[in-house]
């Protein structure tokens, strides 16, 4: 192979980005164009090179057979380099979060009972394996023809594209553009990705040609010959190389009488020139090129010859005619001299001729006992058809795939399973567990085969276990009802009441229908048979102990029952050992600790969330986990972090497009970025999201419109926002959910309409102060307070005023502490009182300045500033300069934990957290971490 002939650029860009990875800067190619046109010569450029500069390089291409086995691509990249490396940096670079890609490596069977793996928990492990090989040795990874990479593959090339930064890797992509099946928005997502620089090889000039032609054939060149070579290869190098190739055999020389045979060989030059070339070598060629075509990358002597029944000896004289035609290559492993030829000899095979060598291909691995995901990949390629033998294959394909955390690739070989199975046995269990990877993926078409599964399977148990998965799909795309009716099915079903699987089935449909205005009477009527039920059952009532707490929580009254429930359902860390950190119950368990203050409680079991989620790799888990961490954060006023958490889960969940999850943490953000002085921009993000049909009356329906209302208020619309107020309190009032420190939905109703209907918010004001009684809140009582006092005038006002203050100084909620203070003491300051007004309105002040609550401490400081007091002026150094993200990083940072740790802790990059790091110490006026937890103590 000669030298590459008008490649300057892309080889500049590629010594670039090699430079770059090893001073320690990640970036992406992507070389992309047509067949031929010179791709996988400019990634093998950069492989030579980068081992010229001392890197470790691994490489690895798609082929056309490998599209569904998963993480197929992945494993041949990261096995070999992992394989390499001595027992004990082996140990050394899969510690931490890259242990999660254990499952991929086939180090570990991710495959846990009842499920598929995390995904998202699979992605992060091998990030970090890459990571953790990159810290021995500057890494270049190398990945030919993208358009044949199995979508696990592709997935996990898309997550390293975002996350290069700071890291020594280099990565060149190749892409064929001309493929209409390449994987549209992964590659998307790379090159859109600021590190991504997309190579458009061009085709050869006609000088370029010339050259070409020149070196290879013997004496003078007419130019009308270039002309012609130009034209029929369109300056595709391979082409070229082809056509000049044919010419040399055939004893052609460059002169202007051949340019009539070159027209000739026109456009399909290679198509064309290989089936000329191939078919004289006579049958048993033709045999083998078919044989190896079909088999791809795992073609070897002996399997071709089983393969076409022909006897190895037999294929010898073929194999050798093969090399000659310059069909096959010389030596080393069976294989086209080019993925164009291997292309024209396989689509030169009839279609049920192709189809059959593919069964009969599938069938001979299976015999050899081959990879399951290597036999079915054949499969994939024949015709359907109805044979037990093959679903046998195809299932046991997708429990490997599971096993390696891809149910997306396992969806797809149970699919296939299903069409080959007659549909009298054996479809139920395909159809459980094809539902199951679907909802892995929160593919739609998951609560079809659920129910189908649910209504076919032969065991009881079974069935309810389907019936639980499809009800969890059914919840979270807000179709209450339909989740309860599955549910409610499954239960009569079971039979047996206290049976473990019903407790569960009838603690997620009495959850599923309280939410809900159309089914909450109903179950209002059942408390007293669940109440029976869970006592009859003590322990094991788990989930419905925590459903029942949060009953309790919401109906007013009993916060010590609340709590007693709660811990009757966590059962010592059983619950969350059990259903996990991505469970409905124990999100429900926060939202009722919630509900009756008990923060510091309701903290520290979504701490144990994210331990268990981190523990776990449950990316779901951790989404769940930081959105309560947020929302508790919330309410005890500590804003900054309830800002980084929520935004954190946020992010993760658009990253791993878990969009359920979206409305709820979206909801909590907007509360906190109005606190924090930000509502445009909580505004325009509630504004934008879709919501799903008949969430508006669901609690988090009436959750989200309540703080829309509140933005949109707050934003100068106020006849959407008292819509929305309006509407979020009918939603609340149809489900009865009375306790305010739920939602104190009538105060802000009241306070936004004051105004006009004066009668109407005093009522309501009314209406919240003795429910709020009732509940025994302190801070909803001090909200109420609060609202009275500021719907009334002069004295009365204050009154009311110092009341709610004093209700609110022995809650845990902080920042209505601080707005109750600041009210006081404006209506002071309106009553004249501007020396007392001083005292409430400094603390108040300085408790909205410890909350990070701009809007309020901005609000305290001009009342102060009219009433004669001098506002301290704000630190603009030390903790409060830090934004919630950087507090949260230091916090992690201040007790011990090293950038990879918290990295891994927190889903994000290192590099994103050397960067942190930098602007903390800088705002804290430290040098070194060791002052991190004195810097951080010293400013509160
Ligand atoms: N710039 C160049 N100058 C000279 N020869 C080249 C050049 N680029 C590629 N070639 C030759 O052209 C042939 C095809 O190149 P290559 O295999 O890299 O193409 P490709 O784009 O990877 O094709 P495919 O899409 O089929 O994988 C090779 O024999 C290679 O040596
Ligand atoms: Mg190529």
């Amino acid at each position: 192979m000669g030298a590459l002939v008008e490649r300057a650029a892309e080889l500049a860009a590629i010594d670039a980005a090699l430079a770059r990875a090893v001073s320690g800067d990640g970036s992406i190619l992507l070389v992309e164009g047509e067949a031929g046109i010179g791709k996988t010569e400019l990634l093998h450029t950069a492989t030579v090179r980068a081992r010229d500069l001392g890197m470790q390089v691994i490489s690895s291409g798609g082929s056309e057979l490998e599209r569904e086995h998963a993480y197929g691509v992945v494993r041949q990249l990261l096995l070999p380099a992992y394989a390499a490396l001595p027992a004990e940096a082996q140990a050394e670079v899969l510690t931490g979060a890259a242990r999660l890609a254990g499952p991929v490596l086939g180090l570990e069977d991710g495959h846990k009972a009842g499920g598929a793996p995390d995904q998202g928990a699979v992605l992060h492990g091998l990030y970090w394996l890459a990571v953790n090989l990159a810290a021995r040795q500057p890494l270049l990874l190398s990945l030919d023809d993208w358009q044949w990479c199995d979508a696990p593959s592709i997935r996990f090339i898309a997550f390293m594209a975002r996350r290069l930064e700071g890291e020594p890797i280099a990565m060149v992509l190749s892409l064929r553009a001309e493929d209409s099946s390449a994987p549209g928005p992964a590659l998307a997502e790379v090159v859109g990705e600021g590190l991504t620089r997309v190579l458009r090889p061009r085709p050869l000039s006609l000088p370029a040609v010339g050259d070409l032609v020149a070196e290879s054939l013997p004496g003078p060149v007419d130019p009308a010959v270039v002309e012609a070579c130009f034209q029929a290869t369109g300056g595709v190098p391979f082409l070229v190389h082809e056509l000049v190739k044919a010419m040399r055999e055939d004893g052609l020389r460059p002169t202007a009488e051949v340019v009539a045979t070159i027209d000739r060989l026109g456009p399909q030059a290679v198509t064309r020139s290989t089936m000329l070339r191939l078919a004289p070598l006579g049958e048993i060629a033709v045999g083998v090129g078919r044989g190896v075509a079909v088999l791809g990358a795992r073609a070897t002597i002996r399997r071709v010859s089983r393969l076409i029944g022909v006897s190895e000896p037999e294929l010898i004289p073929a194999l050798d005619a093969l090399v000659s035609a310059r069909i096959l290559r010389a030596g080393g492993p069976l294989e086209f001299v080019h993925p164009l030829v291997r292309t024209s000899v396989y689509e030169d095979l009839p279609v049920y001729a192709r189809s059959d060598m593919h069964a009969r291909a599938a069938a001979l691995l299976a015999a050899e006992g081959a990879d399951p995901e290597e036999v079915a990949a054949h499969l994939l390629g024949a015709e359907p058809r109805e044979d037990p033998r093959h679903a046998d294959l195809l299932v046991r394909a997708a429990h490997s795939a599971l096993a390696r955390g891809a149910p997306d690739a396992a969806a797809v070989y149970l699919r296939h399973a299903l069409a080959a199975t007659p549909a009298r046995d054996g479809q139920a269990q395909l159809l459980y567990e094809l539902g199951c990877c679907e909802l892995a993926i929160r593919d739609p078409a998951c609560t079809a085969h659920l129910r189908a599964a649910m209504q076919t399977l032969p065991d009881r148990r079974a069935r309810a276990l389907a019936a639980l998965a499809l009800a969890d799909a059914l919840f979270y795309v807000a179709d209450l009802e339909g989740s309860r009716a599955v549910l409610h099915a499954a239960l009569a079903d079971l039979g047996a009441e206290d049976d473990d699987l019903a407790l569960r089935l009838e603690a997620m449909a009495a959850h599923a229908g309280y939410g809900d205005p159309r089914f909450n009477p109903e179950v209002q009527a059942d408390l007293p048979r669940l109440r029976h039920l869970a006592q009859r059952t003590g322990a094991r009532a788990r989930a419905l102990n925590v459903f029942l707490a949060l009953v309790d929580s919401t109906s007013g009254d009993g916060v010590d029952r609340t709590v007693a429930g709660v811990e009757r359902g966590l059962d010592g860390g059983r619950l969350l050992e059990l259903e996990t950190s991505d469970s409905i119950a124990v999100a429900v368990a926060v939202n009722a600790l919630v509900f009756v203050d008990e923060l510091d409680r309701a903290d520290a079991l979504a701490v144990a969330m994210l331990d268990d989620a981190r523990r776990r790799g449950l990316v779901l888990g951790f989404i769940a986990g930081s959105a309560h961490r947020g929302l508790v954060a919330l309410r005890t006023g500590a804003l900054a972090r309830a800002e980084a958490e929520t935004r954190a889960a946020l992010e993760l969940a658009q990253q791993h497009e878990l969009m359920f999850t979206i409305p709820f943490t979206l909801s909590y953000l907007g509360a906190v970025l109005h606190e924090r002085g930000n509502s445009a921009e909580a505004g325009a993000m509630l504004e934008q999201i879709p919501l799903p049909p008949g969430f508006d009356q669901t609690l988090a329906g009436a959750t989200f419109r309540q703080i829309r209302g509140r933005l949109r208020v707050a934003g100068g619309d106020r006849a959407h926002g008292v819509t929305d107020l309006r509407g979020a309190g009918a939603a609340l009032e149809a489900i009865a959910m009375r306790n305010p420190n739920v939602h104190s939905w009538r105060s802000e109703l009241a306070l936004a309409i004051v105004p006009e209907h004066g009668d109407e918010a005093r009522g309501l004001v009314e209406q919240e102060l003795e429910d709020a009684r009732r509940a025994g809140s302190s801070r909803a009582l001090g909200i109420a307070l609060r609202a009275s006092g500021l719907i009334k005038t002069g004295e009365d006002a204050v009154a009311e005023l110092g009341e709610a203050v004093a209700v609110l100084e022995h809650s845990p909620a902080r920042l209505e502490y601080a707005r109750a203070l600041t009210d006081l003491g404006a209506a002071l300051r309106r009553a004249n009182a501007r020396k007392s007004a001083r005292e409430p309105l400094r603390h108040g002040l300085e408790l909205a300045t410890r909350c990070d609550a701009a809007a309020l401490a901005d609000r305290a400081r001009r009342e102060l500033i009219a009433c004669g007091g001098r506002p301290r002026r704000t630190m603009i150094t030390g903790r409060d300069a830090l934004t919630p993200s950087e507090q949260r990083i230091a916090e992690y940072a201040a007790r011990g934990d090293s950038n990879r740790d918290i990295a891994q802790a927190l889903f994000i990059t290192p590099k994103t957290v050397e960067n942190h790091l930098g602007r903390i110490y800088k705002k804290l006026a430290i040098s070194s971490r060791d002052r991190l937890p004195d810097a951080l103590s010293a400013q509160r």
